[in-house]
Parts: structure tokens; C-alpha cells; sequence
């Protein structure tokens, strides 16, 4: 896949500059958590999300914002179809762009799945060219790939019922839904304060970079101590999913349409995208493995993944904002906190460091148990109750999509892909103390 991921157009940073904390300060300041600045009462920029497009795109909008309506009543394909071909360049700003991106996607992945899958292999091949030139264009000026990504999702997808109002669940709501009802709004929202949590975190990464540098033990240790306890918020938050998401609404309904046309064997071409390219397209589905949250923190505390679920990971950066993945290749060049800590004879850096490591396996932890919830019991009901429709939860549970049953949205065999990358983190503590932590299973 080639990306068009010109940062210098986005006027976003240097890259000769990769090696130089300040400059990854200034990036984590200003640039990757865009979407939380609202939310830090010292910062009054504007939030990311933008709930307008220019009048001119209007023809978009009206159906965005009605795909679970138009999905429902079999009628988004004939909408889009029927849809003028409308020109990108009337978008000028990244947040009009980066809003534009997610009601292309949102309608292109209600386009794709309407009819589910079983119909589906007989239907859609294709993405008619009204909508597939413009979502071409906005995703190379982007940096993005032409499907919903995580950062369409949740980062971009969110806006405050009473903007003077706190940041929570009661006040924030979706700007463009899905097939799902309430649990749509639960999962992302929910996401996006597991998202929103880590945020001191990241603005301690640079002051452990420079620590690292200086060689400022003290410095360092207290930087992990916030990181520590980011970690802990984000699984606290993470335990909000099992409150506001209904599984089999989830694994039934929901999880279809963030899947996408690549690892995925009901579409195993791909997607033509016409008037863009005449071979099909692959691209994987929306999934967290595209926040770049965790592969901050992998590289930041120096956790190493296995070949293949290394290259998976690696592949889902592809799927995140220039900004985002260059922020984590920059973390990745500093020098090595790990060898840093074990060089130092500072028993409370030491502390801080494998207090890190465990909160993120904590973490790992703790998702894979909601995997288990949300995917793997509601899979083995599946199969149990596919052929019985009578009840509710019956018949929405066996339309899910058989294709996904061993697979994530993003296409990885889930289970094995997450029990390696968590086993993998445990090889992230020194080595004295390993023996002694006793991470979640
Ligand atoms: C119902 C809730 C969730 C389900 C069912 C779920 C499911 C999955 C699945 C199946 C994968 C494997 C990759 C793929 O093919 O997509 C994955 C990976 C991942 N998910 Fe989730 N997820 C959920 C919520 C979250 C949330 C809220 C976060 C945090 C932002 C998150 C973070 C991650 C990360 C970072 C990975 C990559 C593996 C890793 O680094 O440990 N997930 N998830």
C-alpha cells in the first residue's frame, strides 16, 4: 500500500529532528493528541471534531449521518449510488478533511456490508466511483488509508452534548453511528476514554526521554510513576466496555461493519475502488491495534514482539495518522530506558520501570479477558444457535459474520495474536525481578 504521507504538507515537523526530546515533546504537545486538547482546561484549542462540512458537500452528509437507518431499510447501496461525484478540493482544513475521511468511511462500510456476508460475496465488489474518487483524494492528502480507521472512529467521531460540560459518558456523543444502537456510541466513547486516560502518559514519555538523556534518576522514576498510573486509568476505563456495550449486539450487529476487505475470506480479493485503480484494493478492517497508544509504550519500556505479530502491529501503522506513527519511530531511536534503568543502582527507578511493565500487561490482560466477553463466548454461542431463530438473541447472534468467528475486525488470528504480544510484554521486565510479578493471565 502506498501512502501519501507528506507530514511537511501538514506542516506537522522536520524529520531530520527525530532524535531530539524537545521536538518529541513539542509533537506530543501539539500534535498527536489533537483530539484531547479540548479536554485540557489549560489548552483552549478546539477539539478535533468538526461537525460541519461546507455547505457544497452537503449530498454526503444527508446520507452519513442516516447509514443505520438507510442499512436497515436495504437503501444506503441505492442512496450512494444515486450520490453526485462531488470534488475534494473545497476541503482546505485538516479537520474538514479528517471529518470528510470519517463519513466516507462511515458510508463506504455501510455500503460494503448492507446485505452482510453471505450476501454479500454475491453483491459488492466494487465502490461506485462517486464515492470512491473523492475518498481516494481525502485519504492521500491525509496520510490514511480509503477505510474506516480507528482514528475515524473514535478520535475524530465525538462531540460534547454540552460543550461547557465535563468529559465523560452522560455528555459525549458520536457525530456519525452505525448499525448497533446504543452500544455503537458505548464502544467507541468508551474507547475514547480508554484513549483520553493515557494522555498524562504521553506527555511523560518526553520527560523520561530526557531524563534518559540527562541522567536524572529521579526524574525519570517520577515520569514512570505517572506513566504507571495512566496504565492503571486506562484499564479502569477499559472496564466501562462490559457497562455500556451489549455483547451480542456487538458480535451479532456491530463488528461487521468495522471489518475490512483484506485477511478476510468472504472478500479475499479485496475492493475495487472505481475510477481510483481497476485491481481490487486490501485493506484491514478498524481496530485499537491501530491507536498508537501501546506502541508508544512498547517502545518506550523496550517490549520486543514476536515475528509475526510484531509484522501485524507494525502493519496497523499504517493505518494511523502520519503524526502518530512518526511519533512512535521517534520513541523508538532514543536511547534504551531499560538498559538506562538496569545501568543505574536506583532500586525505586527500578520499581518504577516494573511497576510500568506490569500495568501494561495488567492491561493486556484485562483486554483479552474483554475479547473473551465480546468475541470468543459469543462466538461459541454462535455456532451453538445458528440454526435457531426464534428468539432475539438467537437470531441476532447467528447473522454474525462466520468469517469473523476466528478473526479481529483488523484480520489477526485474535487469541494467539494477543496471548503472544501479552507473553511478549512480560519479557519487558528485568530480569531480577520476573520471577517475583505475578502478571494477569
Ligand atoms: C469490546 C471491546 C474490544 C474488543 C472486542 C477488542 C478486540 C480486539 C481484537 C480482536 C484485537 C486483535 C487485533 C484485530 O484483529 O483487530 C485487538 C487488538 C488490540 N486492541 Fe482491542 N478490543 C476491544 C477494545 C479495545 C480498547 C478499548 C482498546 C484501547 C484503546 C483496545 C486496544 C487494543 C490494542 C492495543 C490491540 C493490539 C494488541 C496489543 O497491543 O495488545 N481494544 N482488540
Amino acid at each position: 500500500m502506498v501512502l501519501n504521507t507528506k507530514e511537511g504538507k501538514l506542516g506537522i515537523f522536520n524529520p531530520s529532528e527525530v532524535s531530539d526530546p524537545a521536538e518529541i515533546y513539542r509533537r506530543v504537545n501539539t500534535d498527536v493528541p489533537t483530539h484531547f486538547r479540548s479536554t485540557c482546561s489549560y489548552d483552549a484549542t478546539p477539539c478535533l471534531s468538526k461537525e460541519e462540512l461546507p455547505p457544497y458537500y452537503q449530498p454526503w452528509m444527508d446520507i452519513a449521518l442516516r447509514v443505520p437507518e438507510l442499512v436497515d431499510s436495504h437503501k444506503l447501496r441505492f442512496h450512494i449510488n444515486e450520490m453526485p461525484l462531488l470534488s475534494s478540493q473545497f476541503l482546505q482544513k485538516h479537520r474538514e478533511l479528517r471529518l470528510a475521511h470519517l463519513a466516507l468511511s462511515v458510508m463506504t462500510m455501510g455500503y460494503v456490508w448492507q446485505e452482510g456476508e453471505n450476501k454479500h460475496s454475491r453483491g459488492v465488489s466494487m465502490l461506485p466511483h462517486n464515492l470512491a474518487v473523492p475518498y481516494w483524494e481525502v485519504s492521500q492528502r491525509l496520510g490514511l488509508p480509503p477505510i474506516l480507521t480507528h482514528a475515524d472512529a473514535v478520535l475524530a467521531n465525538w462531540k460534547k452534548k454540552d460543550p461547557e460540560g465535563p468529559f465523560d459518558m452522560e455528555n459525549l456523543g458520536l457525530l456519525f453511528s452505525l448499525p448497533g444502537g446504543d452500544s455503537v456510541r458505548g464502544f467507541f466513547m468508551v474507547t475514547l476514554l480508554v484513549e483520553l486516560a493515557a494522555v498524562p502518559a504521553l506527555r511523560n514519555i518526553p520527560v523520561v526521554i530526557n531524563g534518559v538523556r540527562c541522567g536524572d534518576t529521579e526524574a525519570v522514576a517520577t515520569a514512570l510513576d505517572a506513566v504507571c498510573q495512566s496504565l492503571q486509568d486506562m484499564t479502569d476505563a477499559l472496564k466501562l466496555m462490559q457497562v455500556y456495550v451489549e455483547p451480542s449486539v456487538f458480535y451479532g450487529i456491530m463488528r461487521i461493519y468495522l471489518s475490512g476487505w483484506k485477511d478476510n475470506p468472504c472478500m479475499p480479493k479485496g475492493l475495487v475502488y472505481e475510477g481510483v485503480r481497476a485491481e481490487p484494493m486490501e485493506f484491514s478492517g478498524g481496530s485499537a491495534a491501530q491507536s498508537s497508544l501501546l506502541h508508544c509504550f512498547d517502545e518506550l519500556l523496550g517490549v520486543k514482539h514476536e515475528a509475526k505479530s510484531g509484522a501485524f502491529l507494525t502493519r496497523m501503522r499504517n493505518y494511523m495518522p502520519p503524526a502518530h506513527r512518526q511519533l512512535i519511530q521517534d520513541i523508538s531511536s532514543q536511547p534504551s530506558l531499560k538498559s538506562f534503568v538496569q545501568q543505574q543502582a536506583s532500586e525505586r527507578l527500578h520499581r518504577a520501570f516494573q511497576h510500568c511493565v506490569t500495568k501494561l500487561l495488567a492491561l493486556r490482560g484485562y483486554h483479552i479477558n474483554v475479547v473473551s466477553r465480546f468475541i470468543t463466548v459469543p462466538a461459541a454461542r454462535a455456532r451453538q444457535l445458528r440454526h435457531q431463530r426464534q428468539e432475539l438473541e438467537a437470531e441476532m447472534i447467528s447473522r454474525a459474520p462466520a468469517a469473523l468467528e476466528e478473526r479481529g475486525t483488523g484480520g489477526s488470528g485474535i487469541m494467539t495474536f494477543l496471548k503472544t504480544v501479552r507473553d511478549q510484554t512480560k519479557d519487558a521486565l528485568l530480569p531480577e525481578m520476573s520471577k517475583d510479578m505475578k502478571p494477569h493471565s
